[in-house]
């Protein structure tokens, strides 16, 4: 199978990953000079630190069938699914759509990467609109599994399904965005949290240190294995229900003040950025983005490892 890797950024070098990963051959192309070349390189990187947490059962086998392809017909050929990762401006995923539409296949599945753009927003116009739904994956998408599906209200279902089936022989975790939504899933539920952060760290209720800390050492680390629903499940004798009832009026009346617009006005924006320090260079970012993606790897080689919850088989003495 061909996956066709539209746009070789930080996002689809890592899905060209994935997929080389999973046996599929990738074609990758960037309109502009040299970027699919640094593509190339920086998924042998990214495929060695899969490898070395054994994530990759073969680094040079998978890194063979990623390459550059010459033009974007060229990357179009054949492939079975296309993932698009340009730039984030509308104008532009309207137009490479639009593009893709004409020239692929009409069999082929026309995914995009957008974080936060609408499906609907970029393929109405188009005789192929059946066959395109956002796939949003989360940086880096071969580190973290999860990739939002939502189809625009023209999508076809079995677009969806047979796109979330290819995800999952993958090993990525599709979920399905039901109907269209401004966010998709993940970035809405980070909204809540970011927008609270700032406005806990710029209100002064707590250093910005010490913010990141709650979540990396607290929320997150539950958060790595079950999420906020079982969370739930598991604080309360009786599970979730239980739960709401008893914590339900102290979540309505702390969500009651959410102020989006104090947290993020010019000024408490100040107050958090000069709370957070000095901007690192671009080498000090680059080297905390290989220390995360080593820890993440780590941490998707435990998950993959760890068994699943299991309930014990119930005794003679529950019978
Ligand atoms: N970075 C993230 O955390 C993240 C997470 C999820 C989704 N996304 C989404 O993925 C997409 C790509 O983001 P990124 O972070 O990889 O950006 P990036 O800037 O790293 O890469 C964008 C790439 O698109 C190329 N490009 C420019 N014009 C193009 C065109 N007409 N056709 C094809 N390619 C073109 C650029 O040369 C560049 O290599 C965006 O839609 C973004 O919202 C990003």
């Amino acid at each position: 199978m061909k996956a066709a890797i539209i746009g070789a950024g930080l996002i689809g070098r890592a899905w060209a990953m994935v997929f080389a990963r999973g046996g599929w051959s990738v074609s990758l192309f960037d309109p502009v000079d040299g970027a699919a070349a640094n593509a190339l390189s920086a998924c042998e990187a990214g495929l060695s630190t899969l490898a070395a947490h054994g994530l990759c059962d073969d680094l040079a086998a998978a890194f063979a069938r990623i390459s550059a392809a010459p033009s974007l017909a060229a990357a179009l050929d054949g492939a079975a699914h296309v993932q698009e990762n340009g730039p984030e401006v509308l104008a532009t995923k309207q137009a490479i759509f639009a593009e893709l539409d004409a020239l692929a296949a009409p069999e082929t599945v026309l995914a995009s990467s957008t974080s936060a753009l609408q499906c609907s927003l970029f393929t109405e116009g188009l005789a192929g609109r059946a066959r395109c739904l956002v796939a949003h994956p989360v940086n880096p998408p071969h580190l973290v599994p999860v990739v939002e599906l939502s189809g625009a209200p023209w999508t076809d279902p079995a677009v969806v399904a047979r796109t979330r089936t290819m995800f999952e022989a993958l090993g990525q975790k599709p979920i399905t965005v039901k109907k269209e939504v401004d966010g998709f899933i993940l970035n809405r539920l980070q909204a809540v949290l970011l927008v609270e952060a700032l406005r806990l760290v710029g209100e002064g209720y707590v250093s910005a240190e010490d913010l990141d800390a709650t979540v990396a050492e607290g929320l997150g680390l539950r958060w790595s294995f079950i999420g906020p629903l079982q969370v739930g499940e598991l604080n309360a004798p009786a599970g979730l229900a239980d739960y709401l009832t008893r914590y339900g009026p102290f979540f309505a009346r702390v969500a009651a003040g959410f102020d989006g617009e104090a947290a993020l006005n010019p000024d408490n924006i100040d107050r958090c950025i000069e709370a957070w320090g000095a901007a690192p260079s671009a080498e000090a970012v680059a080297e905390m983005s290989r220390w995360r993606d080593a820890r993440l790897a780590a941490l998707a080689a435990h998950k993959r490892a760890a068994a699943p919850f299991a309930p014990a088989p119930a005794s003679s003495a529950d019978t």
